[in-house]
């Protein structure tokens, strides 16, 4: 059985004091969850929030870092930095910066293999562009996204790593995969994980992130293949987070 997964990507949003307050608000609000919570800040404010959730059910996140593990690499962040400021999990290759950062999926293999090494857990982020889907290439990149992704590690360490289908056509624009287009493609992901690394596909654990939010985190969680959120807009306030951790409900 997997153990649901729901994590809030809060992008570039929240200054200190904003992120304590949001994390305040949510503490109580999510200490009951069944599933696994995340909270994935900007680094500034790494350190309010890990004394905010020291004790809690909350797991603190990273939106990114580097692959190298020091060095003249102005501006950049490395897996052990991450790890000394209390960070559990690190989004890597979000489609923000594949397409705004020049991030590819050999550097999101770099960063993967470095996360893992350094006893991080990444979330990595697969999906098409609106294009790639009408053009009926989804499965094929996501199964090329996530391989290549993965490549280098054990099939033990597969078991413990997230994925996240978001496809980019569904983030931040108010339209959501339907729930069958979400489930198909995450059983399309699992079964490419499957054909390299076996058993370990049954224990990877797959979110959907795209638009998720309380009205859809229901319908979304009830597939089978569905293991979690990544969840964008819905994550900058307490109250619809929380909503979304406690997907079993059904919505109001
Ligand atoms: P969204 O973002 O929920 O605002 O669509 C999801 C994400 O980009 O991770």
């Amino acid at each position: 059985m997997r153990k649901p997964i729901i994590a809030g990507n809060w992008k570039m949003n929240k200054t200190p004091a904003e992120a304590a307050a949001l994390v305040s608000e949510l503490k109580p609000l999510v200490a009951d969850a069944a599933c696994d919570v995340v909270v994935c800040t900007p680094a500034v404010n790494f350190a309010a929030v890990s004394e905010l959730i020291a004790g809690t059910n909350i797991a603190l996140g990273s939106q990114n870092m580097h692959w190298e593990e020091k060095g003249a690499f102005t501006g950049e962040l490395s897996a052990s930095m991450l790890k000394a400021s209390g960070v559990t999990y690190v989004i890597l290759g979000h489609s923000e910066r594949r397409q705004y950062f020049a991030e590819t999926d050999e550097t999101v293999n770099r960063k993967t293999l470095a996360a893992v090494k350094a006893g991080l857990i990444p979330i990595v982020c697969v999906g098409e562009l609106k294009e790639q889907r009408l053009a009926g290439y989804t499965d094929a990149l996501v199964t090329y996204q996530t391989l290549i992704a993965l490549s280098g590690l054990t099939p033990e360490q597969v078991a413990d790593v997230v994925i996240a289908y978001e496809p980019v056509w569904a983030i931040g624009t108010g339209l959501t995969a339907t729930d069958e287009q979400a489930n198909e493609t995450i059983g399309v992901i699992r079964q490419a994980v499957r054909s390299v690394y076996g058993e370990a596909a049954d224990k990877i654990r797959i979110q959907y992130g795209g638009s998720m939010n309380p009205k859809n985190a229901h319908g979304l969680m009830k597939q089978p293949e569905i293991d979690g959120g990544l969840i964008g807009g819905a994550s900058l306030t307490a109250a619809d987070f929380a909503k979304v951790v406690h997907f079993e409900k059904a919505p109001a």
